[in-house]
């Protein structure tokens, strides 16, 4: 199989409560642009053809207009409740297509400076032949796991901080979230992990910090500074 078309889910739906923005998350603008268009250039510059964005139902208009300056396909598609749901809403909308792509990436908005070589790397682990691909980077804090009383030190070292773009065979993403024991499970906060359940294995590659999720108003001035260095 040549695994050569490549489109991106990028979730964009959610409400970002944390980040307290008059506008949506994914159109706060940083460096002139909003994080919507950071992300989805990096992964047009990293491999990807076509783009499907999940956005709240009432936003599809403004979401549609934001990308309708740059160069792959993409389409708009009204996103769900949960991140799990947007994911499905747009893989059910990339699926109805006459001819969907065998690579998907899932991405988040929120992550606007991912190196397009981390969204490279993630692609052509796929294409080698992992059907489900993970970027990580080491967690560099000292992290103590909580015990009913008092707590313990973790070795960090065999810890990974998960991010996002997470790549997938779309035909084994699609049974990842057709499985009816998962249908509903709030508990799974990435994709890997309803594919891994279906017993595949999970690649880990070699993420970026810069791959940073813009979560709360700092993260924001930190990603407002990286773009100055
Ligand atoms: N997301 C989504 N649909 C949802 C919830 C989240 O598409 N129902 C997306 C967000 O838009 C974001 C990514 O999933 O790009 C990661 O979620 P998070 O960082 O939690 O963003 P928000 O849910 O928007 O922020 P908050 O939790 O602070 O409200
Ligand atoms: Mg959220």
């Amino acid at each position: 199989m040549a695994l050569d078309r490549v489109a991106a889910i990028v979730v964009a739906a959610g409400s970002g409560t944390r980040l307290r923005a008059s506008a949506p998350k994914a159109l706060v603008r940083v460096g002139g642009k909003p994080l919507l268009l950071w992300a989805v250039e990096a992964l047009t510059v990293g491999g990807v053809t076509e783009l499907v964005v999940a956005a709240a139902a009432e936003r599809i208009a403004d979401f549609t207009q934001v990308l309708a300056s740059q160069p792959v396909p993409a389409r708009v598609v009204a996103g769900g409740a949960s991140r799990g749901d947007s994911v499905r809403n747009a893989l059910a909308a990339l699926n109805a297509t006459a001819a969907p792509p065998d690579v998907v990436l899932v991405h988040d908005a929120a992550r606007p400076l991912v190196p397009p070589e981390v969204v490279a790397r993630v692609i052509a682990a796929v294409q080698d032949g992992d059907v489900a691909v993970v970027p990580v980077i080491p967690v560099t804090d000292t992290v103590r796991q909580l015990a009913a009383s008092g707590s313990t030190v973790v070795d960090r070292s065999i810890l990974r901080a998960v991010q996002t773009p997470q790549g997938f065979r779309r035909d084994v993403l699609t049974a990842a979230y057709a499985a009816p024991a998962f249908a509903n499970s709030t508990a799974v906060t990435d994709d890997a992990t309803l594919v891994e359940r279906l017993g595949y294995a999970v690649r880990l590659v070699e993420g970026s910090p810069s791959a940073m999720k813009v979560t709360t108003p700092h993260d924001l001035v930190m990603v407002s500074a990286m773009l100055e260095v």
